[in-house]
C-alpha cells in the first residue's frame, strides 16, 4: 500500500455513491461514513422537535445516526435544507474531519468530500449519472420499500434537491478538480465498483486482504 487510504466519494443522489462506498469499504478493510446520514439526522431532528438546526449539529451523537428514519425521503429532503446552512456544515466539520484521519484510513460519502472535508485524499470520486437514470434507480427503490408514487415526482423532486445541493453558498456540490468521474447510466453496481477499484489500483493501492 503507498500510505494511508482515505477514499472521498461525492455525487448526486441516486447516482449510486452508498453502494460503491460500502463495497469498496469491504473490499479494503476501512471504516465507513455515510456523510448524508448525519445532514438527515439533522433535517429529521429540527422538523421534529423545532429546534434550531444548529444547535442540533452540534449536539449530534453517532447513536442519532441509527434511527431507521433516515432513509426516508421526508428526511432526505430536511437534509437538503439544513444542508444550506453554514452554522449545521460548520458544526458537522469536525466530527467528519475526525473520522477521516483515522490511522486505518477511511471512506466517506457525501456531496463536499473531495473538496472541503478531505481535499487531501489520495482518492477521490465523483459519480453520477443522467437524471432519468438515477430517477428510475430512487423510482424502484421506493416501490420496493412499498412507498406509493410516479415517476414523474421522484424526478421533479430529484431535480429540486440537486439544484438545492448545486446552487447553495456553502460547500456546493463540485467535483474536485483531481477526482475520477464516474458517469453510472449505463452501469451496473459491479461495472461501477470494476471501474473504481480499477483507478484505485492504478495509484498503486492494493486490498490487503486474501
Ligand atoms: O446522500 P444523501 O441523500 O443521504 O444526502 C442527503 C442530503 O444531505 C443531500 O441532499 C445534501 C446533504 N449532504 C451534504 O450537503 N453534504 C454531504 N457531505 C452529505 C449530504
Amino acid at each position: 500500500m503507498t500510505g494511508r487510504l482515505v477514499i472521498a466519494i461525492d455525487g448526486h443522489s441516486a447516482a449510486g455513491k452508498g453502494t460503491l462506498a460500502r463495497r469498496l469499504a469491504a473490499h479494503f478493510r476501512l471504516p465507513h461514513l455515510d456523510t448524508g446520514l448525519l445532514y438527515r439526522a439533522v433535517g429529521l431532528g429540527a422538523e421534529k422537535s423545532g429546534r434550531p438546526a444548529g444547535e442540533i449539529a452540534a449536539a449530534l451523537r453517532p447513536s442519532d445516526l441509527a434511527d431507521p428514519d433516515l432513509r426516508t425521503d421526508l428526511a432526505g429532503q430536511a437534509a437538503s435544507r439544513v444542508a444550506a446552512l453554514p452554522e449545521v456544515r460548520d458544526n458537522l466539520l469536525n466530527f467528519q474531519k475526525k473520522f477521516a484521519s483515522q490511522a486505518s484510513g477511511a471512506v466517506l460519502d457525501g456531496r463536499d468530500i473531495g473538496t472541503v472535508i478531505c481535499p487531501d485524499a489520495p482518492v477521490k470520486l465523483f459519480v453520477t449519472a443522467s437524471s432519468e437514470a438515477r430517477a428510475e434507480r430512487r423510482y424502484q427503490e421506493l416501490r420496493e420499500r412499498g412507498v406509493d408514487t410516479i415517476k414523474p415526482r421522484v424526478l421533479a423532486e430529484m431535480a429540486e434537491r440537486d439544484r438545492r445541493d448545486s446552487e447553495r453558498a456553502a460547500a456546493p456540490l463540485r467535483a474536485a478538480p483531481d477526482a475520477f468521474l464516474l458517469d453510472t447510466s449505463d452501469m451496473d453496481a459491479d461495472a461501477a465498483f470494476a471501474a473504481a477499484l480499477a483507478f484505485i489500483e492504478r495509484k498503486g493501492f492494493r486490498s490487503s486482504g486474501p
